[in-house]
């Protein structure tokens, strides 16, 4: 059986279906590294408070690295009994030290307080976790665009051809959204950097414990809690963290999305490798963008965490609620689906071959250059507002004759428009429409480069 906590002023132990219901040793087990990290801290403040001598302080960080050893080699697990990682662990202090010393350790500390700073310290390590897998992402697809810097497809509003742009400006913009998700991580990180322990079950010590030591024992860079009350209680720290990682999944699914179209017999624009795609136990000639799949799947589980966890804390009076044990599991599956979806995702962008013909023998179709039949009526001084209306006269005429924008003659240009001389063919190339997009953040190929460079610059500091 286990160890309860407040045996004292109870005459029986809990029911079993009660057991059964308040038991979280199952899902929060993961905690355990960071609870015997928290007690070796706490420790050592009950000793410089004058409640546990140099020996005793000794010996209770001999125990507790027996059971880290244990805990490490699964010779020590928490059991249903246990209710959660906490208790289980006091348990194992208990098993080896005795009850004298072992007993110890509990004092101006609750489980409020514990779990609180746990949480924290456990999704600041997979924050960093995460950002690094962003940043391998990130790198693939920076392959992608440096190993293609000159290839054009048609760029898509409405999912319609709208103008040319390069394939590598594409896949930078992706880089470009991700490069903010890693931003919010560590901006998040930096926030999260404030260390509850100390605040007790909800009003602090009157042990005179030394909060602020704790929290730089367990890496706290920005102490610990300035109110006890909130220390416990607040949990938007989770909260955003599932956000972030929502946001994560939802900007991996926009790029799953067209991973898929791309890959389709229709569009033909990507390859996926042998490797990172999947076939049919039935259509022997299917090859299938699983991963793109999962990624958007997943994506709304990710949303899903964020939405139950939002939901669990609306209205939920201060302080601690036993409501707040719903916190773990969907922010602990956040991280869970992102760590096993970015190394695959990852692996499917820095693999696939890109189509450069069939991507190149479309970005002019659709009439994806008039635009620049407007913008160089412009700069010979036709209003806009005149210009939009030629070259929409010209998508007209090319639509009725079933003809490219290029096919149409001196005479015929003429005719819609006495301000269309030939020269106007010099803008109606894909080469030429994407050099003369050469401002900051356009698609010209000499702009890209730029782009590169400094996207790169911002991977090599992130
Ligand atoms: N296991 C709880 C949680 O995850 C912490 C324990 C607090 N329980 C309590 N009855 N005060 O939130």
């Amino acid at each position: 059986g286990g160890v309860r906590l407040w045996g004292g002023r109870f005459a029986d132990g809990p029911a079993e279906a009660l057991a059964k219901l308040s038991a979280s040793v199952h899902f929060d087990w993961r905690l355990a590294p960071y609870d015997i990290a928290g007690s070796r801290a706490h420790a050592r403040v009950l000793h410089k408070a004058g409640l546990l001598s140099a020996g005793e302080l000794q010996r209770m960080t001999e125990g507790l690295g027996l059971l880290e050893a244990d805990v490490a080699a699964g010779t020590f697990t928490g059991t249903v009994a246990d209710e959660d990682v906490h208790t289980a662990l006091e348990r194992g202090l208990l098993e080896r030290l005795g009850p004298e010393l072992g007993g110890k350790l509990r004092a101006g500390r609750s489980r409020n307080d514990q779990v609180a700073t746990l949480f924290r310290m456990y999704l600041r390590d997979h924050a960093r976790i995460i950002g690094g897998l962003i940043a391998d992402l990130q790198e693939a697809l920076v392959g992608l665009a440096e190993t293609h810097p000159d290839v054009a497809m048609p760029g898509r509003t409405h999912l319609q051809h709208a103008q040319p742009v390069l394939f590598a400006h594409h896949v930078l913009a992706h880089v470009h959204a991700l490069g903010r998700d890693a931003e919010r991580l560590r901006q998040w990180d930096e926030r999260t950097a404030v260390s509850p322990y100390g605040s007790g079950a909800l009003a602090g010590s009157s042990l005179g414990l030394d909060p602020e030591a704790v929290a730089a024992d367990l890496g706290f860079e920005r102490g610990s809690s300035g109110n006890s009350i909130d220390g416990t209680a607040s949990r938007d720290f989770a909260a955003e963290f599932a956000f972030i990682t929502a946001m994560i999944g939802i900007d991996l699914s926009r790029l799953a999305e067209e991973v898929i179209i791309w890959n389709t017999k229709e569009f033909s624009f990507v390859t996926l490798h042998d490797a990172f795609s999947t076939g049919s136990s039935i259509m022997p000639q299917k090859k299938n963008p699983d991963i793109a799949e999962l990624a958007r799947g997943k994506s709304g589980r990710l949303i899903g965490n964020l939405a139950g966890l939002l939901a669990t804390l609306k209205a939920l009076p201060l302080a601690y609620n036993r409501d707040l044990q719903e916190d773990k599991e969907p922010v602990f599956d956040s991280c869970d689906q992102l760590e096993v979806l970015l190394p695959a995702f990852t692996g499917m962008m820095a693999t696939l071959t890109v189509n450069r013909a069939r991507m190149e023998e479309l970005a002019p179709a659709g009439f994806s250059l008039a635009t620049d039949i407007a913008e160089w009526l412009v700069k010979q001084g036709v209003p806009f507002r005149v210009a939009h209306e030629v070259a929409g006269a010209c998508v007209k005429e090319c639509e009725a004759q079933g003809i490219e924008l290029d096919d149409l003659t001196d005479q015929q240009f003429a005719a819609i428009s006495p301000h269309l001389t030939p020269e106007v063919r010099s803008v109606l190339t894909v080469p030429g429409a994407l050099a003369s997009r050469n401002g900051r953040g356009g698609t010209a190929p000499s702009a890209v480069v730029a782009q590169l460079q400094e996207v790169k610059a911002d991977l090599a500091v992130q």
